[in-house]
């Protein structure tokens, strides 16, 4: 009861945070707000005829999309790098970008679970009757560790899979409940959700097609969450700490560095290179394990569901986009968005949205850049990378 009592809150804070109280525009995710208010008001959790009506008027009303898939054979020949590819969004994104014919690497945190989930993603593609599935492959990578984000290039290089065409940030965690400090003395929603990936993107950096290179970021409309603005001197928690606007600053982060890695690149020329970042919608996933902790999460998994969690899930289900759906817009982008992506900009439901002010602030994209180049001991210059030698870090410089 406690559990599912935390997972009503987590599922109607998740709403709130990702999307239903932010996107006043969307008719359709108000009038899914309105319906699930209205349905839980009428006691629609209790009565499973309620629960049935309110299914059938929630599926009216949500009129839910087709999954974006990527034609076959449309990404043969190109490497994707997925970061958090064990579970959820990432693991889903590999299955959908693999199917299209791409080489996909996707990142765990730990050997096993990477294994696992390049088996499902060559399951999936088996069963889509996709002979060749050993172009799928997984490293290990804890965005939480910075010696492991910086040795990462030199073991992508010695797969020998050539250049990388896209690279996909997706891992992040969300709403830690206290200030966790990483080993390297940082704030974990921090530094897994933007250090982390920074230090990896200029790892990889000399990697990246000069064909033609994606960097797609994976935000969320959380970023609303610091609508004061990006707060350079309380990356780490050092001022205070509060679970959601960590969460919030992390992904205004995700979208300040977007833009700014595109403003330096345009800068020096770099025409192959389009970043972008993106929010999923509200998703069915993991990610709220960190709300009531990953071990009491595994527990709830493991045990499997009673008959009332089941009931809270499954209408809980029609107010979340499943994993396939929340997939689409990073799969569009990684795909090459049908060659319409613009470059820096922010997609929501696969359509480049505008931003407010506070998340267009290039002062504070500059700052957190050198900031983050000054935590991390690295430097990111975008202009003097040389193809090809990751090994060495050549964009990476201890300071
Ligand atoms: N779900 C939503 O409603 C929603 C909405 C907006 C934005 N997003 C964003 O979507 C992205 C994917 O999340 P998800 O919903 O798919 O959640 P998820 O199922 O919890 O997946 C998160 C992934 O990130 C990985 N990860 C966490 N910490 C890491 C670290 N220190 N180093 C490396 N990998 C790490 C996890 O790896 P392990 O398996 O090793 O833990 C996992 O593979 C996140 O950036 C999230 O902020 C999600």
């Amino acid at each position: 009861m406690k559990i599912i009592k935390s997972l009503c809150v987590s599922l109607i804070t998740l709403s709130v945070v990702h999307g239903w109280a932010f996107s006043p525009k969307s008719r359709v995710k108000m009038v899914c707000r309105k319906a699930f208010l209205a349905g839980a008001a009428s006691g629609a959790l209790i009565g499973a005829a309620g629960v049935a009506g309110a299914a059938v008027a929630v599926n009216q009303v949500t009129n839910r999309p087709t999954p974006y898939e990527p034609v076959p054979g449309s990404m043969n020949g190109k490497v994707v790098v997925i970061t958090g590819g064990s579970t959820g969004l990432g693991l889903e994104s590999a299955k959908r970008l693999g199917a299209a014919g791409a080489t996909v690497l996707l990142t765990s945190r730990n050997l096993s679970k990477g294994e696992a989930a390049a088996d499902d993603v060559k399951r999936y593609l088996a069963s889509k009757g996709i002979q060749d599935t050993s172009r799928i492959y997984s490293l290990v990578l804890d965005l939480d560790d910075l010696d492991s984000v910086k040795s990462f290039p030199k073991a992508y290089k010695e797969l020998g899979l050539g250049n990388i065409d896209v690279l996909l940030n997706n891992a992040g965690v969300m709403a830690i409940p206290n200030l966790q400090l990483t080993k390297d003395g940082y704030e974990r929603t921090f530094q897994s959700n933007h250090l982390g990936h920074f230090v990896l993107t200029a790892g990889l950096f000399p990697l990246l097609s000069r064909d033609k290179a994606t960097v797609v970021n994976v935000s969320s409309t959380a970023y609303s969450f610091a609508a004061r603005g990006l707060e350079i001197d309380n990356l780490n928690g050092e001022k205070n700490y509060g679970p959601w606007s960590a969460y919030g600053q992390s992904k205004l982060a995700n979208i300040l560095f977007t833009q700014e890695l595109q403003r330096r690149a345009d800068a020096v020329g770099d025409s192959w290179l389009t970043a972008v970042a993106l929010h999923p919608g509200v998703v069915q996933t993991d990610l709220s394990r960190y709300i009531i902790g990953e071990e009491k999460w595994s527990e709830l998994k493991a045990k499997g569901p009673s008959a009332f969690d089941s009931l809270v899930f499954n209408v809980s289900s029609l107010f979340l986009k499943t994993v396939q759906e929340g997939a689409s817009t990073q799969v569009f982008l990684a795909s090459g968005g049908e060659g319409t992506l613009k470059k820096g900009a922010y997609y929501d439901e696969m359509k480049a949205r505008d931003l407010p002010p506070f998340a267009k602030d290039e002062y504070k994209a500059k700052l957190l850049w050198e900031k983050s180049e000054e935590l991390a001991g690295v430097k990111f210059d975008v202009a003097s990378a040389q193809v090809g030698e990751a090994s060495t870090l050549s964009t990476i410089t201890e300071s």
